[in-house]
């Protein structure tokens, strides 16, 4: 009897701690590649249901079940054919995300029952896209960088430092941000520049041997 006592004392106090430690994850995830999400560590053999949420911007959340009693998926209502169950469903009911599109972008859930409790794992899904980057000379002499439909937007900065307007444009309504920043280097001779743009997904620096016309 004490043991028992202890062993569901324990069972308790792990589950308690499980709950506790179920929090929302932030997930960066680069454009087309493909994301594994986890539901939480549970000892698999305890639970009967898995379920995941995914709620994505401008639609309508949707769900897909696995039973392990019956070692089966329930017919959900989620459509989109690139958000699969893993491979080993009966070992682990994670999904697979693959390629990850920019629609990806949203909140995925997972809900683990089982008699001790029901055990939840969130994830916030960001997804990232590198931007292409340009740097060019206008022919008044102004120098134009450009990091085209990057996200989130990236920054852009200059060496020398120069006179330079920089702004920021959302594009296509897609969530990417196209950043561009115009410089002059009226006052100096300055033979080269370069533009460097930091981004989450790498920074990258562009060189420019100027022309003095
Ligand atoms: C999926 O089902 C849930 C509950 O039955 C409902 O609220 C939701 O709108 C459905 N989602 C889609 C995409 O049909
Ligand atoms: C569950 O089903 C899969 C195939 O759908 C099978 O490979 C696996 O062995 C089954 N697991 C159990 C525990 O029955
Ligand atoms: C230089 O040319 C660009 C376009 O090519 C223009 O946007 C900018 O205003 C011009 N700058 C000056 C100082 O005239
Ligand atoms: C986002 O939208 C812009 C403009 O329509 C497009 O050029 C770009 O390729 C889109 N990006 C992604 C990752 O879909
Ligand atoms: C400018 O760049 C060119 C080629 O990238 C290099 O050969 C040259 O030494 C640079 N000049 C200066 C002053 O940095
Ligand atoms: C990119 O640049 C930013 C700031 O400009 C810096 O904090 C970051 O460490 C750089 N990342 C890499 C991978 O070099």
């Amino acid at each position: 009897m004490p043991c028992t006592w202890v062993t569901s004392d324990l069972q308790l106090l792990l589950s308690l701690t499980l709950f506790l430690v179920a929090v929302n994850i932030s997930l960066p995830v680069l454009v087309d590649t493909t994301a594994e999400l986890y539901c939480p560590p549970v000892l698999w053999t305890t639970v009967v249901v898995a379920t995941w949420e995914i709620v994505l911007r401008d639609k309508a959340p949707c769900f897909r079940a696995y039973r392990a009693d019956t070692n089966e998926t329930t017919s959900g209502n989620c459509t989109d054919e690139r958000i699969i169950w893993s491979s080993r469903l009966d070992q682990n009911p994670a999904l697979q995300i693959g390629p990850v599109a920019i629609t990806h972008d949203g909140y995925y859930r997972c809900q683990k029952v089982a008699p001790n409790g029901n055990f939840h794992r969130g994830y916030h899904l960001q997804v990232l896209v590198p931007p292409e980057v340009t740097l060019v000379q206008s022919e008044n002499g102004t120098v134009v960088c450009k990091a085209v439909a990057g996200k989130p937007a990236a920054q852009i900065s200059w060496t020398p430092e120069g006179d330079c307007v920089t702004e920021q444009n959302p594009h296509g309504g897609n969530g990417t941000v196209t950043v561009w920043s115009m410089c002059y280097w009226k006052a100096r001779h300055v033979p080269n520049v370069s533009c460097t743009v930091s981004h989450v997904t790498g920074n990258k620096s562009l060189f420019l041997e100027l022309n003095q016309g």
